[in-house]
């Protein structure tokens, strides 16, 4: 259930590996695509193991589920846009797209199968899932169900598929050693017993640790920047401690995984997650600091040229070398700017974008006065700019 950049690859490496696989998605063009043995994402091998599965006749797709031994769901866990938790001013997770599905897939359930969870989810969403069954009329008693978060990198999923270590939990120990059997006939990693609960807040702490170690990084650099120091020197430095491992500051955290996952533990935690919950306001509150750091930049150009300057933003995705815009802090970065000053913007792995003015990094360089790096794509690397002002928020341009 859900044939996205999580949901397609283990169906594809399982077609491969003998099993028959039938994916399942709310949207028809998916679905076709899948049917021609074609790919919708961008993801390295894993065209050929769609095709191959295809034309080898174990990978099929539709709208509808069907019956089946085992159900995987991985569908969006994203947040409500448009309402906040009251009592931490913070995002609320919406499992609507869980809850969907799992009353799609009760019709076909029946005694005796493994119904499992990939999707990133609040601590009590397989508990959830479980009675969404039982109030559809599955006999719970009858079956086995277990969540098992997806870590795999984009880019690498198919091997990581296989090589990475996997947390397994169930709703009890039959579902865990069932799910966890399953597992491991395409999983060479160690398959990691565990409960359901547990399962789930380690998906979230995996994804809250690289967060609140980014907040460090983050913060340092706006200290340093206060003191005028340099935060790569200090860091290097710092780091060269046996013990202290400091991460590389940038320009906010982006993404549909670490900049929203650790609100889930927010949301449920009654105010106790004080540590985590300023990691993500440390990181959103980065990006904003960029904003008003160029602002302030473009002022001062201004006062001493007589001239409103050219602000060219470099990225917009979320990371180097992806065209991946999901909560990105670069986008929101340029979209802020975009509304006071003259911008232009460079995404060497777009087209176009709705609103911003969209230029070739080479014309970028020449025409703007003041140059903001916010991604560290390899388009960046040894530019030859000269003349300009530049603040290169990702350390791209000594990288
Ligand atoms: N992308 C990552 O790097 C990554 C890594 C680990 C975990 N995750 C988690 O995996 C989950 C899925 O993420 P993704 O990146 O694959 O999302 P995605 O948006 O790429 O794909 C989700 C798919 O689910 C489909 N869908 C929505 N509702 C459905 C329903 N009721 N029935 C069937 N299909 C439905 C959508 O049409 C879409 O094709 C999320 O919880 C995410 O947090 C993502």
């Amino acid at each position: 259930m859900g044939m996205g950049c999580i949901g397609l690859p283990p169906p594809a490496l399982l077609a491969n590996k003998g099993y028959r696989v039938h994916g399942v998605d709310v949207n028809q063009c998916i679905i076709d695509t899948i049917n021609r043995g074609e790919i919708h994402i961008v993801e390295p091998d894993l065209d050929e193991f769609v095709k191959d599965a295809v034309n080898n006749n174990k990978l099929t797709a539709n709208i509808e589920p069907a019956i089946s031994d085992i159900f995987m769901i991985a569908v969006p866990t994203p947040f409500y846009k448009d309402k906040l938790n009251e009592a931490t001013n913070s995002p609320i997770p919406n499992v609507d797209y869980i809850a969907d599905a799992t009353k799609k897939i009760a019709p076909y359930i029946k005694s005796g199968n493994l119904i499992l969870l990939e999707s990133t989810s609040p601590v009590g969403t397989t508990d959830m899932m479980t009675d969404i069954l039982k109030k559809e009329g599955v006999n719970i008693d009858s079956v086995f169900i277990a969540y098992s978060p997806e870590r795999v990198l984009p880019g690498h999923i198919m091997r990581e598929l296989i090589e990475n270590d996997r947390v397994i939990g169930g709703i009890n120990t039959e579902s865990t050693i069932r799910a966890a059997e399953f597992y491991r006939t395409f999983v060479e990693g160690e398959v990691l017993e565990t409960t359901a609960k547990t399962a789930e807040m380690a998906k979230l702490t995996e994804n809250s640790f690289r967060d609140v170690n980014i907040a460090f990084a983050n913060e340092l650099s706006i200290l340093c920047d206060d003191m005028n120091i340099d935060v790569k020197e200090l860091i290097l430095l710092s780091n060269r401690h046996p013990r202290v491992n400091i991460l590389n500051p940038g320009c906010g955290v982006g993404g549909h995984c670490i900049s929203v996952d650790p609100w889930f533990i927010v949301d449920s935690a009654n105010g106790k997650a004080k540590m985590v919950e300023q990691a993500r306001r440390t990181n959103d509150y980065k990006a904003d600091w960029v904003v008003e750091k160029v602002k302030n930049m473009a002022l001062q150009f201004e006062r001493d040229n007589n001239k409103v300057p050219k602000v060219a933003c470099m990225g917009l995705a979320f990371k180097p070398d992806i065209d991946d815009l999901r909560e990105s802090p670069a986008l929101h970065i340029t979209q802020e700017l975009n509304k006071k000053l003259d911008v232009i913007a460079v995404e060497p792995n777009i087209q176009d974008f709705q609103g911003l003015k969209l230029v070739r990094y080479d014309d970028a360089c020449n025409s703007a006065d003041i140059l903001v790096f916010l991604v560290a794509h390899k388009q960046f690397k040894n530019l030859d700019i000269v003349n300009k002002q530049i603040f290169d928020t990702c350390d791209v341009i000594n990288g």
